[in-house]
């Protein structure tokens, strides 16, 4: 079966052109002037941009965390994904104490298999960093999970400690695969955070004030020096500010082999979202919280010049009635926002048209740097042999953000009452036709595992 997109303009890491993209199976088949067979499904793209389509690699779906689950399972979770342009995405497993990794691997495998409408690979999250613990590190790394995670905050929780911190980089280092890190001093949030109840500072916005951006700097120049000490490769997730990016870009001028990512949020939302009231506020509590706006320009660029190489989500989403949990208390509101659908939408709005990125940048940034740095060789790319995962991107059919439009299984829409200028018309994981025009058009279960490579 062929299907020819027909008359749009392709867009690449390096650059972007006027071609058609034939593709025959799962795979592209070629770009540029191609000869269709005579039975090719044709679809005219005109006036469209030819994206490959996006990796998420940093997503929480059907995440057992502060005594809740996230909201969305991989079925809603991936459809939203496709609704957003993300044909691929990698969720965190975690580890539970006191089990090994290995069940924690099945245990994730049986939520997203027969359920996912895009691609999927794991993290794994390691909690329990025991003997046993770094033994299996290796069965995890034969299984196509390449890359580990570490949580530096969220004590008594998922918290590590940093001797646990530097036997995984040892033991991922030696294993060829990548050490992931959520960076904050979780013993000074502990302190700052039982400072603020006792002072009855409960609403939404103390979150963020106990969790000052000096912890997550901290934090990164702690686990960067880590990383130089073991000579492990490590990627520092969720970046926020600053001061955090500086300490990235430090240990990469001492020739450390550390790169990070931001997220979406962390380039359009501010701290003053959580000055809501009630739980609009609660919304947009997550871990590193939402900084000052004067963070933004400096995040751009950082971006920009590759010292944060990637934009993720971080998709953790909850609803309403989960997030009034902490109404009377912040710290006992599950962490997370719900952003899946909207990165390509809204780095399009505040990147490309806002003349902060090119459409180049943000196929880089969003997927052929990601693929590349986890493993993911299939994908990434449009270039014969890879997987069809494409995005057909119209910049000219504007849709509004709200519950309406959105495949996310919560009950509110962070950017409701906003409108993106463009939006995806159809978007394809391995040849088929995943998100059509606003309608999901796959069933459950299209989506695979998908076995990645280790550190090159
Ligand atoms: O608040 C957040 N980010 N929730 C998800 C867990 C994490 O820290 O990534
Ligand atoms: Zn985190
Ligand atoms: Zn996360």
């Amino acid at each position: 079966m062929s299907t020819v997109l027909r008359g749009g303009r392709v867009v690449s890491a390096d650059g972007e052109y006027d071609a058609d993209v034939l593709i025959s199976g799962e795979r592209i088949a070629a770009v540029g002037d191609v000869a269709p067979p005579g039975d090719a499904t044709v679809l005219d793209v005109s006036g469209c941009y030819v994206l490959p389509g996006l990796i998420d690699n940093h997503t929480h779906l059907s995440m057992p965390f502060m005594g809740m689950m996230s909201s969305d399972d991989y079925n809603t979770g991936t459809q939203a994904a496709a609704a957003g342009g993300v044909t691929c995405l990698v969720d965190f497993s975690i580890q539970r104490e006191p089990d090994q990794l290995r069940s924690a691997l099945a245990e994730w495998q049986g939520r997203a298999e027969g359920a996912a409408h895009v691609d999927y690979g794991f993290h794994m999250a390691i909690t329990n960093a025991n003997e046993a613990t770094i033994d299996d590190m290796a069965a995890i790394v034969e299984a196509g999970v390449t890359s580990f995670k570490l949580f530096m905050a969220y004590k008594g929780e998922l918290m590590t400690r940093d001797d646990a911190m530097v036997a995984v980089l040892e033991r991922a280092r030696d294993l060829g695969a990548l050490t992931m890190v959520h960076c904050e001093n979780g013993d000074v949030v502990d302190i700052l955070v039982k400072r603020a109840l006792h002072a009855k500072e409960t609403d939404a916005i103390h979150h963020a004030l106990t969790r000052p951006e000096f912890v997550e700097a901290e934090a990164t120049s702690r686990a960067a020096r880590l990383s130089e000490y073991t000579g492990a490769p490590l990627f520092v997730v969720h970046v926020t500010c600053e001061p955090a990016a500086a300490e990235i870009q430090a240990a990469q001028q001492r020739g450390v082999p550390v790169a990070g990512e931001t997220c979406t949020q962390y380039l359009v939302n501010t701290i003053d979202d959580l000055r809501s009231p009630g739980v609009e506020g609660c919304r947009y509590i997550c871990s590193p919280p939402l900084r000052d706006a004067s963070n933004h320009e400096p995040l751009w660029d950082f971006l920009r010049r590759g010292v944060l190489e990637s934009v993720s989500t971080d998709h953790c989403p909850f609803t309403d009635e989960q997030k009034a949990r902490g109404l009377d208390d912040f710290s006992l509101v599950p962490n997370g926002l719900p952003v899946i659908q909207h990165r390509l939408s809204k780095l399009w709005d505040e990147g490309v048209v806002a003349g902060r990125i090119t459409p180049s940048q943000l196929v880089d940034r969003c997927s052929t740097t990601i693929a590349r740095r986890f493993g993911l060789a299939s994908k990434g790319a449009l270039a014969p042999g890879k997987d069809a995962d494409v995005v057909v991107f119209d910049p000219d059919a504007p849709r509004d953000y709200g519950t309406h439009t959105s495949f996310m299984n919560v009950d509110y829409d962070l950017y409701a009452g906003e409108t993106a200028s463009g939006s995806v018309r159809h978007t394809l994981c391995r040849g088929t036709m995943v998100y059509d025009h606003g309608e999901i058009v796959s069933s459950p279960g299209h989506g695979r595992f998908v076995r990645r490579e280790g550190q090159a």
